[in-house]
């Protein structure tokens, strides 16, 4: 079970105390890599003795970790805190299968009130290094843990961000919906990845439309700087969605020329491979940079 499954189940049997010393932890995590017990009773403002079984608890739940200083904030814990955030917040009311465990994050299937059906992603930044320094005991502390999350929850606002700046251009991106912590909501795009698709009916005009969001994304300052077969979806009538933004960046980044470039390259060398198009990768680089028009 992947940690936001595990964090759905606790999430249930989670009561009031529990969750307020949870947010102890979220309050505090820029500034605290951990607490100490004084520092969680002083913070929550809690009993000596219900501080003593909450975190046992929580503990017990592995939603938070001991070391050496105090206590700190697990992945699974902050997980707990973004989907008890999305429930009281009337986001989603429960989360579905895993529909994509990538490299840096964690997709599932969500349900929201008016029963529409939701995605949500969870940044998991770090965690392929995480892991290799766990098994290579590289370190004791939770020092990685604390320093992952915060990343995590940058990446996530990035990609928030990124996406509220193109709503209005017209493109095809995902529709947001919310962001909590690290994970952000948005709309289930009924696609198949790109990379999946062995026939298209005019994959002339697919690369074209591609090339256009491409453009039009770049004229609005945005870079995606991560695309390739894998992060464009095609759905039943042939439209495409560009998804998978945390990267981006503007057009004022030191590497902008060449961070577009290869996102166009990809594309273009992609549909030049699989449907045995001859688009020229100049050409359509300078179609892509020409936003004057
Ligand atoms: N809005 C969406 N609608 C439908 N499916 C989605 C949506 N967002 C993501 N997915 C699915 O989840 C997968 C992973 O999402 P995304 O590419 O955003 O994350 P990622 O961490 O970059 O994944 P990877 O590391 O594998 O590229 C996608 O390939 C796609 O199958
Ligand atoms: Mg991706």
């Amino acid at each position: 079970m992947s940690s936001a499954e595990v964090a759905a189940k606790v999430v249930k049997s989670l009561e009031r105390e529990d969750y307020k010393l949870l947010k102890v932890f979220a309050s505090g995590l820029k500034q605290h890599e951990s607490l100490t017990k004084d520092e969680i009773r002083s913070y929550s403002k809690m009993h000596e003795n219900v501080v003593n079984f909450r975190i046992s608890r929580l503990h017990n739940m592995k939603l938070i970790g001991r070391n050496e200083r105090g206590y700190s904030l697990l992945m699974t814990g902050l997980d707990a805190i973004a989907l008890r955030i999305l429930a009281d917040d009337d986001i989603i009311i429960g989360v579905g299968k895993p529909i994509g465990i990538g490299k840096e994050s964690d997709v599932f299937e969500a349900i929201a009130h008016t029963k529409d059906e939701r995605i949500l992603k969870f940044f998991r930044i770090g965690r392929i290094s995480f892991r290799e320094a766990r098994r290579k005991r590289t370190f004791t502390s939770n020092h990685s843990t604390h320093h992952w999350l915060l990343i995590n929850i940058d990446a996530a606002k990035k990609e928030y961000d990124t996406l509220n700046q193109l709503i209005y251009t017209g493109i095809r991106i995902p529709i947001l919906y919310y962001r909590a912590m690290h994970c952000i909501v948005m709309n289930r795009i009924d696609g198949l990845r790109l990379a999946d698709i062995k026939e298209l009916e005019a994959p002339k005009i697919t690369l074209q439309n591609i090339l256009h969001d491409i453009r039009i994304a770049y004229k609005h300052n945005v870079i995606n700087c991560d695309l390739s077969e894998y992060n464009v979806l095609v759905d039943s009538g042939n439209n495409t969605w560009i998804i998978d933004w945390p990267q981006a960046v503007s057009r004022r980044h030191p590497n902008a020329d060449d961070l577009i470039k290869r996102d166009v390259y990809n594309i273009v060398k992609f549909f030049n491979r699989r449907f045995g198009l001859r688009k020229d990768v100049n050409e359509a680089i300078g179609e892509v940079m020409a936003i004057s028009t």
